[in-house]
């Protein structure tokens, strides 16, 4: 196992699922934890526990979709520990639905927080960390949904196929800067975690849980689909083992699960070849 001892990790979306685990695996490494998230009660009961373990754990709680909130998050992180080593911009959200009857306030939520939270983490961390002059990691969420389309969740593709070319684009402009900064984005499939439950911190004002859409036979057999894949998804444990030894060995697109790999290679066959797209077979 490698040492992290003194290796500063930050990590938003810590308060469940991958960004929880990674924060668990990192503090077993070692690393001293900076952790955001919008879920004030979770992310408590993740500081004790790491606390209780003698990690060093500074918590905040705000949404990524606010980029003040995040700058103050990146100050807090700067002037508790002096630099970064590794910073998780984890944070997301789904929805699912049909493009054409969906409300669009589920558009605007998944863009503001996969697509903009991401952006907030970029600008509000990478300066500093182009600064540090020494080598450090930021690793972007996606998820294998920014590489596949598939067809049960339009917005959460959308956005994913958004973070993670922002990612690319990311990579490109740091190595123009010849910076220090590496820059990685996870693509996992489905993983166990919370997200099948994330509508219980949308914003009220981009959520209206009385639109009839949301009673719709089409709407929730959407969502049976949705959860019945994520409960019997990859155990989440080891999702970060795959994510952190990828990072490790300097990875940039983190695939989590190569039984999809033939689907990513025939998309890309059927793009050269100009057909329609064909789902994926799951
Ligand atoms: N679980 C999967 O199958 C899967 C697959 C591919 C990608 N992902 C991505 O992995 C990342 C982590 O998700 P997860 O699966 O661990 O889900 P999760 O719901 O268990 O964890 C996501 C965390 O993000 C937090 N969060 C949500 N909105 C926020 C906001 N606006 N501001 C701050 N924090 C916010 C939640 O409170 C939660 O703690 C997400 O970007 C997700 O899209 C998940």
């Amino acid at each position: 196992m490698k040492d992290y001892t003194g290796k500063i990790v930050v990590i938003t979306g810590a308060a469940n699922g991958m960004g929880k685990e990674l924060a668990r695996q990192f503090a077993a490494k070692g690393a001293k934890l900076s952790l955001a998230d919008i879920d004030a009660e979770n992310l408590a009961v993740v500081e004790k526990e790491l606390k209780a373990g003698g990690t060093a754990v500074i918590t905040d709680v705000f949404d990524v979709s606010n980029y003040e909130a995040m700058e103050a998050f990146s100050k807090k992180t700067f002037k508790t520990y002096g630099k970064v080593d590794f910073f998780f911009n984890n944070a997301g959200v789904i929805s699912v639905g049909s493009i054409w009857e969906q409300p669009l306030s589920d558009w605007k939520w998944l863009f503001d927080v996969n697509v903009m939270g991401i952006v907030h983490g970029i600008k509000a961390f990478i300066p500093a960390m182009i600064k540090q002059d020494k080598e450090c990691r930021i690793i972007n969420t996606a998820s294998i949904a920014g590489l596949l389309t598939v067809e049960n969740s339009p917005a959460y593709v959308a956005s994913k196929f958004a973070s993670l070319s922002l990612s690319e684009v990311l990579e490109l402009q740091l190595q123009d800067a010849n910076a220090k900064v590496k820059a990685h984005v996870i693509c996992p499939a489905v993983v166990k975690t919370d997200l099948n439950h994330c509508t219980r911190h949308r914003p009220k004002n981009i959520y209206n849980e009385n639109d009839p859409y949301y009673q719709t036979k089409d709407y929730k057999s959407r969502a049976d689909v949705m959860n019945s894949a994520i409960v019997v998804g990859m155990p989440v444990e080891e999702a970060v083992k795959i994510i952190i030894d990828a990072v490790e060995k300097d990875i940039f697109y983190i695939l989590t699960h190569p039984v999809y790999n033939p689907a990513i290679t025939a998309r890309v066959a059927g793009i050269m070849a100009g057909t329609r797209p064909v789902k994926v077979k799951r």
